[in-house]
């Protein structure tokens, strides 16, 4: 597919106005009580930067934030259509608000995201569910407070799926939700059409965010006391592209890791098609990136990994992940895979099984196929039944958990730098991850949480480790 150059659009002053508009309107409404926002998020990152963007703009239109959803005076879920399961989540749980709207029929019930742009999801929505006052898609954000604002004034219900997907906008308030732990879109969309996946369909064509605004914000991040930054898009490795003046996914993070600091740098997702060797020694030769390469390979047969539409092969695979691991010490490599593919035989699965032997990857995200509408591999004959495929999936568990054993036991003895996450409620210990992404669990106190520690590690319980804070921490 040619490429077209794309250029960034600012969200406009009319957005800000809006806001504007919005908050006033809820302060006679709420009669100078602060108005109360809902929000939940499903599937990737890229919708919870997505609804950092969203909880920005509220957060101007005078909204404060809520967990409970009977306290709210919005309520807003964002959507993911990956999966069958993902999508009858939200209808589940969007039926369940049928009596909330009954005993406050003040409250703006909204729907957004990813299963929105689907017109079946979209029409179902308007027809079973009433009470759904707003409805918009993945390339609606940059007018989110219009919508909002015309839902509120007329009282009629505000359905829209954009078509505009070809635009990058830039500009948005964003309250992000960690203060150490932070989400940076690079990118957006994807061009791959990968013949399962329904994601280029619900969040258009691939499109690269200009570097210096990239490199900017970093930065601000950076200073901010953020400790651990992903960069997110569908296809890292192909960032750049669609620029006036085309850049590497390598160029981009060497720059920001140039950047001085305390601070680990991610990024997800790679294509292996586009995992260059220029970006593995970007890794091996930098001083913030972390030690780990997520690398979905889906299959390990190539005859399934053709029908995926993927466009590489076991062996393109194995050559990456081989100099991958000849260049970085002690990286932690993880994965997706999908189990059931439609023309799937055990044979091909056990393709799968023994890729992930020769590999020994840290962790695993296993999906079982799931058909999406509109994508070619919806209309692919699928002859495995389900009780099938659930045997392969289980399997592939098994052989994984005793890999992950493996690879973690391996670590007993050793000492890594551990960035402090969380305190477990039921036992207090905390929980923190190393630079390749495994989760440690040790003793300490919670005003360690968002600091990075030296930990001793002494046990290993599958994939996750125990460890001790070194005396005298870092
Ligand atoms: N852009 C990323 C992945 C995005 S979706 C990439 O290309 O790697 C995350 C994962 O969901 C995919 O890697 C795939 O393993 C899984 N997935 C996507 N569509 C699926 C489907 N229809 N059924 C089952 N799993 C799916
Ligand atoms: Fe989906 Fe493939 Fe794009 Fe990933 S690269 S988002 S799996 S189409
Ligand atoms: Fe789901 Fe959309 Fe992400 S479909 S996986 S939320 S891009």
């Amino acid at each position: 597919m040619a490429d077209t150059i794309i250029r960034a659009d600012k969200l406009s002053d009319s957005q800000y106005e809006y806001m504007q508009l919005i908050a006033e309107i809820m302060e006679i409404r709420k009669r100078g009580e602060k108005p109360l926002a809902f929000i939940r998020t499903y599937g990737c990152q890229q919708n919870v930067a997505d609804s950092e963007k969203i909880k920005g703009m509220l957060m101007k239109s005078g909204f404060e934030f809520t967990d409970a959803p009977d306290n709210a005076d919005f309520i807003l879920f964002n959507t993911c259509a990956v999966r069958e399961h993902a999508e009858d989540r939200v209808f589940g749980n969007v039926g369940a608000l049928k009596n909330l709207k009954r005993r406050h029929p003040q409250i703006l019930i909204a729907l957004c995201g990813c299963m929105m742009e689907q017109e079946h999801i979209a029409n179902r929505i308007y027809n079973s569910f009433p009470f759904v006052g707003l409805v918009f898609g993945t390339h609606s954000l940059h007018h989110f407070p219009e919508l909002m604002y015309n839902s509120l004034v007329n009282g009629k219900r505000v359905f829209e799926r954009g078509n505009d997907d070809k635009k990058i906008y830039e500009g948005f308030p964003v309250r992000r939700d960690g203060s150490f732990k932070g989400w940076l879109p690079i990118m957006y969309g994807c061009n791959n059409f990968c013949t399962y996946c329904i994601v280029p369909y619900v969040r258009g064509r691939e499109r690269s965010r200009d570097k210096e605004l990239i490199v900017s914000e970093a930065c601000a991040m950076i200073e901010q006391g953020y400790k651990d930054i992903t960069l997110l898009g569908q296809n890292v490795n192909s960032y750049g592209k669609t620029l006036e003046n085309p850049v590497s996914f390598a160029r981009l993070i060497t720059e920001i890791d140039s950047i001085d600091g305390d601070y680990w740098l991610r990024f997800m997702t790679s294509h292996p098609k586009d995992c260059s060797k220029e970006l593995i020694d970007a890794i091996a030769g930098g001083t913030h990136i972390s030690k780990h390469l997520h690398l979905p390979f889906q299959s390990g047969s190539d005859r399934v990994l053709k029908a995926m539409n993927r466009h590489y092969d076991r062996k393109k695979y194995l050559d990456i992940i081989n100099y991958a691991k000849e260049k970085i010490d002690g990286l932690s490599l993880t994965s997706d895979i999908i189990v059931g593919f439609p023309g799937e035989t055990y044979e091909d699965f056990k393709q799968t099984l023994s890729l992930i032997r020769e590999v020994e990857f840290t962790s695993l995200f296993t999906f079982i196929f799931s058909p999406r509408k509109g994508t070619p591999a919806e209309k692919m004959d699928d002859p495995v039944s389900a009780e099938e495929k659930s045997k392969w999936f289980k399997e592939l568990l098994d052989v994984q958990e005793e890999i992950a054993a493996k690879r973690c036991s391996a670590m007993v003895g050793k000492t890594e730098k551990v960035l402090i996450e969380s305190v477990k409620e039921k036992t207090g210990e905390l929980n923190g991850r190393t630079s390749g992404n495994i989760i440690v669990e040790l003793n300490g106190d919670s005003s360690l949480i968002g600091s990075f520690q030296n930990v001793r590690i002494t046990k290993a319980r599958n994939w996750i480790l125990k460890g001790e804070i070194e005396n005298g921490g870092i």
